[in-house]
């Protein structure tokens, strides 16, 4: 990948917190522009640790960020540019209606009130959450509150989206309806970097793989880390079930292997019926 294509360009990062935890130890990794990205590695890893560093949340204590091949301090549009979800959203829901939630952002750019309802009744019908307007957010169930985080962090027209665990605790129908504005935030051109804990979720929802490991990371396309038996064993992650069902009836891993679900059933179909 061509440096200056990269979003962003982590030198030697380590991370420690005022407890003394080391939660990264020395991560070098470019993050690609345009793209999904997911961060896997089991609990404790640091992928928060991370994403609160790609969000200009948490300093590194050694190491440079570049973002745009700017440090992101001296990256005058940052905190405009770079949005984050935190993975409970609690954290991040702070006013009493969700209306006033998803107007913050917009009002501290300034954007006059016609333009700031446009907007928000435009995001509340792409969440489904219309309906909760001018409810408290802590009224809310779970999946409501994970929308109306996701609303409020677009509020601001970002160019990335960080999503920590974005799938956790959210039934069918809301898991779809993230999945989605993942994919749509990146048809329009924006950058997705998301964090999970297992790789079958993953499937069919990453352009680039990072796997936190003890000392580093091992990154790469998704076709080059799902079939890297020894990488996830070494951190503990499970084999896709994709790669499973292919290994058994081909008797190898190689490239040909389906990175989605959608490929998975062609492939299937093929071997059935030739
Ligand atoms: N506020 C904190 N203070 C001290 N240690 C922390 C704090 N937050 C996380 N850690 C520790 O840092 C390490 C990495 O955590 P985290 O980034 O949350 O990992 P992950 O998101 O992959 O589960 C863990 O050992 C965790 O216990
Ligand atoms: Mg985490």
């Amino acid at each position: 990948m061509m440096l200056s294509k990269m979003l962003y360009i982590c030198k030697n990062i380590k991370y420690i917190y005022p407890d003394g935890t080391i939660a990264l130890t020395d991560i070098s990794l470019n993050i690609p522009t345009g793209k999904i990205t997911a961060l896997i590695g089991p609990n404790g890893s640091g992928k928060t640790t991370l994403l609160l560093i790609l969000a200009g949340l948490l300093k590194p204590s050694r190491g440079k960020v570049l973002f745009r091949g700017t440090e992101i301090d001296k990256y005058q549009n940052f905190r405009k540019e770079v949005s984050i979800v935190f993975q409970t959203p609690e954290d991040q829901l702070i006013t009493s209606t969700v209306y006033d939630e998803i107007a913050f952002g917009p009002r501290q750019l300034g954007l006059n009130n016609n333009e700031i309802e446009d907007k928000i009744f435009r995001l509340a019908k792409k969440l489904d959450i219309t309906h909760l307007l001018y409810k408290a957010p802590y009224q809310l169930s779970g999946g409501e509150k994970k929308r109306v985080a996701v609303a409020s962090a677009l509020s601001t027209d970002p160019s990335v989206l960080l999503f920590d665990e974005p799938f956790s605790e959210l039934s069918y129908n809301n898991l779809l309806k993230i999945i989605e504005t993942i994919k749509d935030f990146v048809r329009h051109g924006g950058s997705v970097i998301y964090t999970w804990h297992d790789t079958n979720m993953i499937m069919g929802l990453a352009d680039y793989i990072i796997v936190m490991k003890q000392n580093g990371v091992t990154a790469g396309e998704p076709r080059d880390i799902i079939i890297n038996e020894k990488l996830l064993a070494e951190v503990g992650l499970e084999l896709p079930l994709i790669v499973k069902i292919y290994k058994t009836l081909t008797g190898k891993l190689d490239k040909k292997i389906p990175i989605s679900y959608d490929d998975l059933i062609k492939f299937l179909y093929k071997k059935i019926y030739g």
